[in-house]
């Protein structure tokens, strides 16, 4: 089936209306029924665009019929909702993706030496395109954990001379680019680092009409690391990127912006509190919408204090 039968958006179409706005898109990572649900409660209550991302890792978890129903299952407002493939690393993935009816797909080939990203970033927009589906592509590197594939401890930052040619050759929809931020919990050793607004800035001149993509951009609220750490938990030193930098990076042409850490940091910091508060209760259905409703709360919190993206339609 065609994402468009199930009240799915081309992601293309939220990402160049949030150009034109000012504002950017949250992506936000789901892996169950709860995280589905959570991330589409807050999208209606604040009446904001989200993407719906998939990572490969995810899409094997829930499987692909397991994942579709719960996707034919949901109802979507209209030109608001879109299903993306997060970080699919080949051609294959990609494709496989939109055969389910995925309204977008990211081919990651940011690892790859450039003249192989090139070509199978191409191989895909052809592709997608077919199926009046988008892509997004990636230059430059992040550091940290990417899906199961990827997991590198250097970044690069993405190179500005050189991204009119690749959008021009791939014909990519939007492009994600590596400017400081980092996936996971641990992106900074001290608060003052600062995201490379310089590189941002060419880049968007460059490529003025092209959305572009922050991922790893989680802000590690402090409050949900505290909280996990009070009932039984032990992370250290995480922090994330703070709230008045991606707001910034919003105003210079990010378009999309992606969350994952923070939503599995506010669903944990709820089961955490809620089994360590109810020493009795065993049942899954209590502790799972518990934190479903955090993560909707998280969710909101995002769009109204740093999308911009509410009440846009
Ligand atoms: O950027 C990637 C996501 O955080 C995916 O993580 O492979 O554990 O779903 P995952
Ligand atoms: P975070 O780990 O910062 O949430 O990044 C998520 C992401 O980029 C998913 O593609
Ligand atoms: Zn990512």
């Amino acid at each position: 089936m065609h994402y468009s039968d199930f009240g799915l958006s081309n992601t293309k179409t939220l990402l160049n209306r949030a150009l034109r706005g000012s504002y950017a898109v949250p992506a936000f990572n789901f892996y169950n029924m709860e995280t589905l649900n959570a991330i589409l409660t807050a999208a209606e209550i604040t009446q904001s665009p989200v993407i719906l991302a998939v990572s490969e890792s995810a899409l094997k978890y829930m499987s692909d019929d397991i994942l579709m129903g719960l996707v034919r299952g949901a109802k979507y407002k209209k030109n608001q909702i879109a299903l993306h493939l997060d970080h699919g690393h080949s051609f294959e993935i990609c494709k496989h993706a939109i055969d389910l009816g995925f309204s977008s797909v990211m081919f990651d080939g940011s690892s790859l030496p450039l003249h192989e990203n090139i070509k199978i970033s191409q191989k895909t927009a052809d592709y997608a395109h077919k199926f009046n589906v988008s892509i997004e592509t990636e230059l430059g590197m992040l550091a940290g954990f990417e899906d199961k594939n990827t997991n590198s401890t250097e970044s690069a930052f993405t190179n500005p001379d050189i991204v009119y040619d690749f959008v021009k050759q791939t014909k990519t929809d939007s492009l994600a680019i590596s400017i400081g931020t980092s996936h996971g919990a641990y992106k900074r050793k001290n608060k003052n680092e600062s995201l490379r607004f310089d590189i941002l800035k060419q880049i968007a001149e460059n490529i003025p009409n092209t959305p572009l993509v922050l991922h790893g951009a989680s802000t590690i609220p402090q409050k949900y690391v505290k909280n996990i750490n009070k009932f039984g938990g032990d992370i250290k030193n995480a922090y994330g990127i703070s709230p008045a930098q991606i707001r910034k990076a919003i105003s210079m042409h990010i378009a999309k912006v992606n969350f994952d850490s923070d939503l599995r940091l506010a669903f944990t910091s709820a089961v955490r509190e809620y089994l360590s508060k109810n020493k009795t209760d065993f049942n899954p259905r209590d502790y799972l919408s518990h934190a479903q409703n955090e993560m909707t709360k998280h969710c909101i919190t995002t769009i109204q204090n740093i999308m911009g993206s509410g009440f846009k339609i």
